[in-house]
């Protein structure tokens, strides 16, 4: 089973207007409120290909059944631990004129000291079933430093630990030589203080960081620019897909469930970045984080075209 875990979870609301004009009154010409929450993305991808998976974490107790009819309604089990107060609501909106998105994140819930400790049971319960634990996202309000390791050091294998989150969580997060990380470049830049922004530079980076840390894999991410995999003795290097675009929000959380789903199927990591590329195009072609079809998926696994750069890298 692949466990996911959302320590922030979301409410995605997508907002759209023909055009954001700030101090005016706007007329709302779609609004759409989509269960979020970066570990629960990943969990939705892996369910879209019927792979086993329990989404995990927390969850405000006011506004909880947003999220338990969706996971009943499309079958997928869940487990979370309940907190009082109300998950947070995130809203994007989106200027048709523009094709800008604008974003308010709201800060959300807060967790006791007792809510940790009910979590860290449940990740330890977890993690004899479970082939990879994913954690993905930022950390809620009550949170303290050191405690992103604290969770990690409730998973006995650090070869299931799975992390896309960025600045010091992730920091946090590589001293535990987990199986995988899944930066966007950004992300990678800032955390390790990478200042090239030339991708052969940063590759090199990225291939440094894993051999420091001891990580298996490294999968970058690359906005509509693709995406790179990088191992001991493997790069791999891809273009994204080409696709109609509406919306990117969610296709590294599209990308990362892909991999991993793939990964734990097939065993094999070429296939498993396949799906990943294909996973993320596919998230580009849907509003907000509404979810894609299996059907359209593997249309655009058909149409990933990877390198293998191995021989000049390592
Ligand atoms: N415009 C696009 N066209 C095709 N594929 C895309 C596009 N944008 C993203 N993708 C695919 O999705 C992958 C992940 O995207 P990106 O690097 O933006 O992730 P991210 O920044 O982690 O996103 P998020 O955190 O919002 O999920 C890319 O590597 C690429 O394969
Ligand atoms: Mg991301």
């Amino acid at each position: 089973m692949i466990t996911t875990i959302t320590l922030n979870p979301a409410i995605d609301q997508t907002i759209i207007v023909d055009e954001l004009k700030p101090g005016e009154i706007h007329k709302v010409k779609i609004r759409r409120m989509d269960v979020g929450g970066k570990g629960i993305n990943v969990s939705k991808v892996v369910h879209v290909f019927d792979g086993d998976t329990t989404p995990i974490g927390y969850l405000g107790m006011e506004n909880r059944y947003f999220f338990e009819d969706f996971f009943q309604a499309h079958g997928i089990k869940y487990d979370f631990v309940l907190v009082d107060g109300a998950t947070r609501t995130n809203t994007k909106i989106i200027d048709l004129s523009k094709h800008q998105t604008t974003e308010f994140n709201e800060a959300g819930f807060s967790i006791s000291k007792d809510d940790v400790e009910r979590l860290k049971i449940k990740i330890r319960e977890y993690e004899p079933d479970s082939k990879y634990m994913v954690f993905s996202g930022s950390m809620c309000q009550g949170s303290y430093p050191g405690l992103f390791g604290e969770y990690l050091d409730q998973i006995g294998d650090n070869n299931k630990i799975v992390i896309d989150a960025t600045g010091e969580i992730l920091l946090e997060g590589v001293k535990h030589q987990p199986f995988l990380i899944k930066p966007n470049i950004n992300e990678l830049k800032a955390t390790f203080g990478i200042n090239s922004s030339s991708l052969e530079d940063i590759i090199r980076a990225a291939i440094a960081i894993r051999e420091r840390f001891d990580i298996r894999w490294i999968l970058l991410s690359m906005g509509a620019n693709g995406a790179a995999l990088i191992s001991q003795d493997l790069v791999l290097m891809a273009d994204a897909v080409k696709v109609d675009v509406k919306s990117t929000v969610g296709a590294g959380d599209s990308m990362l469930g892909g991999f991993i789903y793939a990964y734990d199927r097939f065993a094999d990591p070429v296939e498993a970045f396949r799906y990943a590329l294909a996973c993320g195009a596919a998230a580009a072609t849907t509003e907000g984080t509404e979810m894609f079809s299996k059907e359209a998926a593997m249309d655009l696994r058909k149409e990933v075209i990877i390198a293998d750069m191995t021989s000049i890298y390592v």
